[in-house]
């Protein structure tokens, strides 16, 4: 069954775990796309993973369009989710849409936009023009140099309820899924139950609606630090496609995160 924005609201109301991935090429493509997996996600940590930078910043318009490309191409179900790269949205709302309609002529569904209540007016813009957006807060990587590293987010009260108050003015301004990365479960879990739209955790506990990582991470082949909130589905699998239907049952029984990937 193909995927859409319907969907994942369905599946959110009715509490079944949505399921995402990042996704670079068409083979890994097809292989998710079987597996199940609800969304790929072309992310733009394809700058770490494919190319060898030390951050996502040097991603450009021209590679997103390009992997986009060879990602939808390997796709019958999934919903392909395409990152904005660093200076292709902040700008204006104009830019942003500009940018986003080559990701979507490229083969996306959605968009992925970093950042909080600031990016509520570009995120009306492209819902209004028939581009559905995924919102991306708390640790938001575009902002490493901003933020003096990767690390946690809304760890005080007044940083969580500055994330709170990010979550529902997108949600107000029609995101169709909000995105949190590395927030305490508790937090992840409150905006979860204040804002009526799907969530997706990265590090961000097991009570949102959904969880993302990157398919290196799972499969264990990036050699960089790995994180707390990253799983090697590798390990006692015997296969790639193994490896994949480990994550995704897991997710889908909860069982991924655990506490010990948790904040
Ligand atoms: O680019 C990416 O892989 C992402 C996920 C970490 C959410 O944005
Ligand atoms: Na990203």
């Amino acid at each position: 069954m193909k995927i859409n924005v319907n969907t994942l609201f369905k599946m959110a109301a009715e509490g079944q775990k949505i399921t995402m991935l990042t996704c670079y090429d068409t083979s890994f493509a097809t292989l998710l796309d079987d597996a199940g997996v609800e969304i790929l996600l072309v992310g733009d940590s394809l700058g770490m993973v494919i190319q060898g930078e030390d951050s996502t910043l040097p991603v450009t318009m021209e590679q997103m369009e390009y992997h986009t490309r060879c990602v939808a191409r390997g796709v019958k179900n999934a919903l392909v989710l395409s990152d904005m790269p660093f200076g292709s949205y902040q700008e204006s709302p104009q830019q942003a849409f500009a940018n986003a309609a080559r990701l979507m002529q490229a083969g996306a569904h959605m968009v992925k936009v970093e950042g909080g209540a600031f990016m509520a007016e570009t995120t009306r813009f492209l819902v209004e023009r028939g581009i559905p957006v995924c919102s991306h807060i708390g640790l938001t990587p575009q902002f490493v140099n901003s933020f003096g590293g990767y690390r946690v987010q809304g760890k005080s009260e007044n940083d969580a309820e500055r994330i709170l108050h990010d979550a529902s003015a997108l949600a107000e301004a029609g995101a169709s899924l909000v995105l949190m990365e590395c927030v305490p479960a508790a937090l992840a879990k409150r905006v979860s139950d204040s804002i009526a739209v799907p969530t997706i955790g990265i590090g961000a506990g097991v009570d949102v609606s959904g969880q993302v990582l990157v398919l290196h991470d799972i499969l264990g082949v990036y050699p960089g630090r790995k994180a707390r909130f990253v799983k090697n589905f590798m390990a006692g699998a015997d296969s790639i496609q193994a490896a994949v239907a480990g994550y995704v049952t897991a997710v889908k029984a909860r069982s991924f995160p655990a506490e010990e990937h948790c904040f």
